[in-house]
């Protein structure tokens, strides 16, 4: 897409413009903002900070605010649109979207060349195959190198419009110069993707509301594509790979252009990487024969797990157009292409019974133990249903065959019952009324989708806290474990948290497996951990909402753990990273008659509630300032970062709000950078900026 010699200009452009963009006009700048959005978004490899690409931005925005008549709609700051709600209106594709025939095996791919061979009349044919993405299609159509439209694939004849939407994604281009190969209006194919790591995080941030999580990726990029406000899209960070080119037109047929419009299909990929879409050229090839085919579908295969996003398949294609046209298609699939799948990584099984378990916080999960079955390698006999809306929208029943998937890095999860094969036995799934643990009666607050417990005595949840409280980010009592927990509790040698510095070890050392040398080794591990930093136990006290860097907060905020059972909401809301509902349930905790108890007994049993500041202090040269890290990091490690940030007078925070003053940013950040975006107040930094900003 761009030379070297243009990339250096553009690089050289860019260091002006960050010095006085003004100076540089608005179409120049315009052409460096692309040019960033490309090496960002389409190679992987930014050349400049966020932090210089925002402000640029920035400057494009306050320019085209002074003077809107200069806006033009293939304007970076064009994507973001406006936040009216979409209404998606069905639209019909200039040509027809079909599926693709399905092989699995070497075999159907034989058969598939043979008829390729005799329909063409070729000894050989020259076929490209690359990898089958596993999204949600799209087709995009470009008019005199504008996006002009966008629409989902629907029922291949007709879609949703959906352009407000793809704007969103970075990796489509608000313009292409198609005119260089003399093309008024093209169509394009592609699929939307979210990749494996946004996926996950995304998923961190629902579990942290208490919202389910969605179920794959390829269920979240289609549901992205239709929600209503496209800044919601946005930040889920999509991605869109574009494979086919399925019409194109020249207006004037004997204009003469620049480029030629390419014969083959890998050139017409060849020509959408150079106009600055992301086509797959890297990962497909072409090859002469089937047979070169076979084996590099084989291979794909052994390494779809270290792709970052999912693809489920390979795709075949015929590489000369004109013989795609020439095979032509039937009513449902081209002959010239072909789908080679990858092993199923869906089953079915039967459900056999829902049990619902109760977490530390008193959260009652239903859980689904079905007849174990294999799937991608790992055994599934479990599956967690989240909560009551999940059950009630897939309309499960004990006895259901269910389609159960585990994609990837994914926790398996069951798509639907198969409702056709019911034979009348199945029964409801009833939701107890009562905790199954302590038979206490349940309650569901408003604003969740989880029924509770709310018995704090609860057996099920004290054992779940006795574990977390040993657990490797809280107390890291080490060779302790949830399995010994367990254990210690059932035989009555474990009854609560104290309960961990009593232990009698003469019963169990009457235990099997339960050597003087295991015996020694748990002694020591839970002697060290009676004074270990506050902070650890300010978290390992599992109060709700209180993660690992709340805890650091409150640790900070006091030089002994009972100081802070005196804080007032007020001063709790004082501290960075400290809202509403986080100070309540730490007020919640600390009125608690039987807390109170246990950290006296926990006094008692000399575990040091103290903050003994071991944390050297280099110098103040954050005074007070608070930060947050978010993205991979390549400079340091998180916790190093976050402890120099500490040692020179400054706080870590956990979430982005307007208390925040420095945000650090690593590679593939996502919403936090996008929400700080929002608050101007918050500096947007890399990681050099703030090696930049350590004192000497
Ligand atoms: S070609 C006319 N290439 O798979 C043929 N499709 O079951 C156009 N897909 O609906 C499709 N990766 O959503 C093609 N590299 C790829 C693909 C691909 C994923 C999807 C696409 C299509 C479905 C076919």
């Amino acid at each position: 897409m761009y030379t070297i010699e243009q990339t250096k200009n553009l690089q050289s452009l860019t260091t002006s413009a960050l010095s006085n963009a003004e100076g540089i006009g608005i179409e120049a700048l315009r052409n460096i903002l692309r040019f960033h959005e490309y090496r960002y978004y389409i190679l992987n490899d930014p050349l400049i900070s966020d932090f210089e690409y925002d402000s640029l931005y920035k400057q494009l925005e306050k320019i085209e605010k002074e003077a809107p008549q200069l806006i033009t709609t293939d304007s970076p700051t064009q994507r973001v649109g406006s936040s009216l709600n979409n209404a998606f209106t069905t639209v019909q594709h200039l040509v027809p979207m079909l599926s693709l025939e399905n092989s699995y095996n070497a075999e159907d791919l034989l058969d598939w060349d043979r008829k390729a061979k005799e329909l063409s009349g070729l000894d050989v044919v020259e076929y490209c195959v690359e990898p089958k993405f596993d999204g949600a299609s799209i087709s995009l159509i470009y008019e005199n190198d504008l996006l002009s439209r966008a629409a989902t694939r629907g029922d291949g004849v007709e879609g949703e419009e959906i352009t407000n939407n793809t704007k969103q994604i970075r990796s489509v281009p608000l313009s292409a110069k198609f005119s260089e190969f003399g093309i008024d209006q093209i169509e394009i194919r592609g699929e939307v993707l979210i990749n494996k790591n946004n996926f996950k995080k995304y998923n961190d941030q629902l579990a942290e509301q208490n919202l389910p999580p969605l179920a794959n990726p390829r269920n979240a990029a289609s549901g992205s594509l239709r929600m209503k406000d496209p800044k919601d899209v946005g930040r889920r960070n999509l991605e869109a790979f574009l494979y086919h080119v399925s019409y194109s037109t020249t207006g004037n047929e004997h204009r003469t252009t620049e480029k030629q419009q390419p014969t083959t299909h890998y050139g017409m990929l060849e020509m959408l990487w150079q106009l600055g879409f992301r086509s797959p050229v890297k990962e497909m090839k072409v090859v002469k024969g089937i047979e070169g085919i076979i084996q590099y579908v084989q291979d794909f295969e052994a390494k779809r797990d270290d792709l970052p996003y999912e693809i489920d398949g390979m795709v075949i294609k015929v590489n000369d157009l004109a013989l795609q046209d020439k095979l032509g298609m039937t009513t449902h699939h081209p002959r010239w292409a072909i789908a080679y799948k990858f092993k199923a990584r869906q089953a079915t099984s039967k459900l056999l019974k829902v049990e619902f378990q109760v977490g530390r916080t008193g959260s009652i999960t239903p859980v689904a133990k079905i007849e174990p079955v294999p799937i991608g390698g790992v055994t599934v006999s479990s599956i967690s249903l989240f909560n009551e809306d999940v059950v009630r929208e897939k309309d499960l029943r004990i006895g259901d065959t269910v389609l159960v998937e585990r994609a990837g890095d994914v926790i398996p999860y069951i798509v639907k019952p198969l409702a056709e094969l019911r034979t009348g036995d199945e029964e409801e799934i009833i939701f107890p009324k009562k905790c199954p643990v302590c038979n206490d009666e349940l309650y569901k607050p408003e604003d969740e989708a989880v029924w509770r417990c709310i018995n704090i005595n609860c057996e099920a949840q004290v054992v779940e806290r006795i574990i977390h409280f040993v657990s490797k980010d809280a107390m890291d009592i080490k060779s302790f474990g949830e399995a010994n927990v367990r254990k210690f509790y059932e035989l009555g040698l474990l009854k609560d948290i104290p309960g961990i510095y009593q232990l009698d070890f003469e019963s169990i050392s009457q235990l099997e497996g339960f050597g003087k040398k295991s015996i020694d080794n748990l002694k020591q591990a839970i002697e060290n951990s009676k004074s270990q930093p506050l902070h650890r136990l300010i978290f390992a006290l599992g109060i709700r909402y209180v993660g690992e860097t709340t805890a650091k907060t409150l640790a900070h905020a006091v030089s002994n753990l009972n100081d802070l059972a005196t804080f007032t909401e007020e001063q709790l809301l004082q501290l960075d990273d400290v809202g509403k509902k986080v100070a309540g349930s730490i007020l919640l905790f600390f009125k608690n008659e039987d807390n109170i108890k246990m950290l006296e007994k926990l006094q008692g049993l000399n575990i040091s509630l103290n903050n003994d500041k071991k944390q050297v202090s280099l110098s103040d040269a954050f005074g007070g300032k608070s930060f947050l890290f978010t993205g991979t990091l390549t400079q340091f490690k998180r916790s190093d970062a976050e402890s120099l940030v500490e040692a020179n007078g400054g706080n870590i925070v956990s979430g982005v709000s307007s208390k925040l003053n420095y945000l650090v940013v690593g590679a593939d950040a996502g919403s936090k950078l996008e929400k700080a975006k929002k608050i101007p107040s918050i500096s947007v930094i890399n990681e050099e900026d703030f090696l930049k900003m350590l004192p000497k």
